[in-house]
């Protein structure tokens, strides 16, 4: 082809290459690469003025025959290529031999070469100011015609130059908006992370901001979500960034008691009130006094018991049982619940007005399943935890485990995954967390993967179990309450985790409410 074609068609190219998205060094190697190959325009080099404007490094560089130290500078006005920069006019030298100025320090070729070589070099220039040079090598020959070479270097050259300065403006808009989202979330807090809660998903970083807005306030919070989000975390991190801080932080699990129990628990008792009050107690929420009391499970509460509660709520007034003297208490309450206490509402189970007082400012923990990017942070940190805790060195989870676990829904949330990891770091023997290690649940085929093959039978089987044993991780193992949420029968489900050959002690292990 002739010259003048083949350089219409590289230049064409480099066009294309500049239209790609990507790194710009990579970017710009790939166009002296084109002006070697379609040109034989050899040792491309491309140095950029530092911001400074003293220096000029190593911004692309491309040699077929030597290993190049990146690192090597020119200072302005140095050699030939800081001449080019410092007097803006590009330079061509037919014999590089007979060039005192030509320093060589990038290429070396005066060692390793013997051929006589001719070099030119013209600016990259962005508008009127001078930001660095192209150059090449071209075997010295008679026939060249460096003066036409020059030109289309130079076309190159302020192709390069408007892609380089709207690649640096681009840049410099995205640090310069980075900089504000920081200034502005450190503005609202939302760099705020409690203690001991890992996560950085933008669900979590919402819950974080919203925990920072109302921890130093004496509102009371209503913390939702699934079983195993981190309620509890939630509710302790409050009250331990709150100016109550140093004063007492008292749990009670309202599901955990009958009902009789809890109202003596929370209001205390006199002597002599009921069969069995054998002694004077002090209920939890005088206990709490000056701190704040967490009420877990807030939606199990009965229907007597949240009259009184509601009466605390509205006039911080209680009474113990048995007695008519009115005790007066200064205490922030935080509820939670995985109840929806909306439907309890329409169901009769729950008092509306509780529902106001205690639903001020509700914040919404979310399932793990919709934050799967905090799986693999909160699996480390749990292998950490659970490693040091038995003495074991386990160093990583292998590939295989961690797409079971991003696979995996998750319907016992966070308390999950550390059971999970648990018992993962138990049976681990060589230091590696395999997929075989995690538990069986994870490794089932399921519904969805039974749905497409298999009997209408087995189909409806695989869905069946399924749906039982995600109700069962939601409750805790509890029966009773894994079938009003699928609305059969207790004594249905019975008979179903019988036939389906469901172990649902497994489940009772989730839950933690030891206390
Ligand atoms: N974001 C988190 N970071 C670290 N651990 C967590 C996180 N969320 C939950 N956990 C852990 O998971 C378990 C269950 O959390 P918990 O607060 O008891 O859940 P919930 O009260 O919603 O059922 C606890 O051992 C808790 O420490
Ligand atoms: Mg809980």
């Amino acid at each position: 082809m002739h010259r003048y074609a083949k350089q219409l068609e590289t230049l064409s190219l480099v066009s294309d290459c500049l239209s790609k998205n990507g790194d710009t060094r990579e970017i710009l190697f790939q166009i002296l690469r084109l002006l070697e190959k379609n040109l034989g325009l050899v040792r491309g080099t491309i140095l950029l003025l530092s911001s400074d404007g003293k220096n000029l490094t190593i911004e692309a560089v491309h040699s077929a025959d030597n290993e190049i130290d990146t690192d090597i500078r020119y200072q302005w006005g140095e050699g030939i290529v800081g001449g080019v920069v410092s007097n803006g006019q590009p330079m061509i030298i037919p014999k590089i031999s007979q060039e005192p100025l030509f320093r060589d320090r990038i290429h070396q070729r005066r060692k390793s070469l013997n051929e006589e070589i001719s070099f030119i070099c013209v600016p990259i220039k962005i508008e009127h100011e001078i930001v660095g040079t192209l150059s090449v090598d071209l075997p010295f020959s008679n026939e060249n015609n460096l003066s036409q070479e020059l030109k289309i270097l130079q076309i190159v050259s302020s192709m390069i130059s408007h892609d380089v300065n709207s690649r640096r403006t681009a840049s410099r808009q995205r640090e310069a908006l980075e900089a504000e989202n920081v200034r502005l979330r450190d503005a609202l807090g939302e760099n705020f992370r409690p203690e001991n809660m890992i996560g950085n998903s933008k669900s979590m970083h919402d819950v974080y901001t919203r925990v920072h807005h109302v921890c130093t306030a004496d509102t009371t919070v209503l913390i939702r979500g699934e079983s195993g989000t981190g309620k509890e975390l939630i509710a302790s991190a409050i009250h331990f960034n709150s100016p109550r801080k140093e004063r007492k932080y008292i749990k009670v699990n309202c599901a955990a008691l009958s009902e009789n129990l809890l109202e003596s628990e929370l209001f205390g008792h006199e002597k002599g009130a009921f069969t069995g009050a054998i002694a004077m107690r002090t209920g939890r929420i005088e206990e709490a006094e000056g701190g704040t009391l967490f009420l877990d499970e807030i939606g199990e509460i009965s229907m007597s018991i949240q009259v009184k509660l509601l009466r605390f709520l509205q006039e911080k007034e209680f009474e113990r049982i048995g007695s008519n003297n009115t005790i007066r208490a200064d205490v922030r309450i935080i509820a939670a619940t995985n109840r929806d206490l909306e439907q309890a509402i329409v169901d009769n189970a729950f008092r509306k007005d509780l529902y106001y007082r205690i639903n001020v400012f509700p914040v919404f923990l979310p399932p793990l399943r919709a934050r799967k990017e905090d799986i693999l942070p909160l699996a480390n940190h749990f292998v950490s935890k659970y490693s040091s805790k038995n003495k074991k060195n386990v160093r990583r989870i292998s590939t295989p485990a961690i797409s079971m676990m991003m696979e995996y829904h998750w319907p016992g949330n966070v308390r999950e995954l550390e059971n999970c990891i648990e018992h993962a770091v138990l049976v681990c023997y060589d230091g590696v967390i395999h997929g075989y290690d995690l538990p069986p649940t994870l490794q089932m085929p399921s519904y969805s993967e039974i749905k497409f093959n298999g009997k209408l039978k087995d189909r409806t089987d695989a869905l069946e179990r399924d749906m039982i044993i995600d109700a069962l991780k939601h409750t805790n193992g509890n029966v009773n309450i894994a079938s009003k949420e699928l609305g059969i029968t207790s004594r249905m489900v019975r008979y179903k985790i019988e036939r389906l050959g469901i172990d649902y002690k497994q489940y009772l292990n989730l839950t933690d409410d030891t206390q």
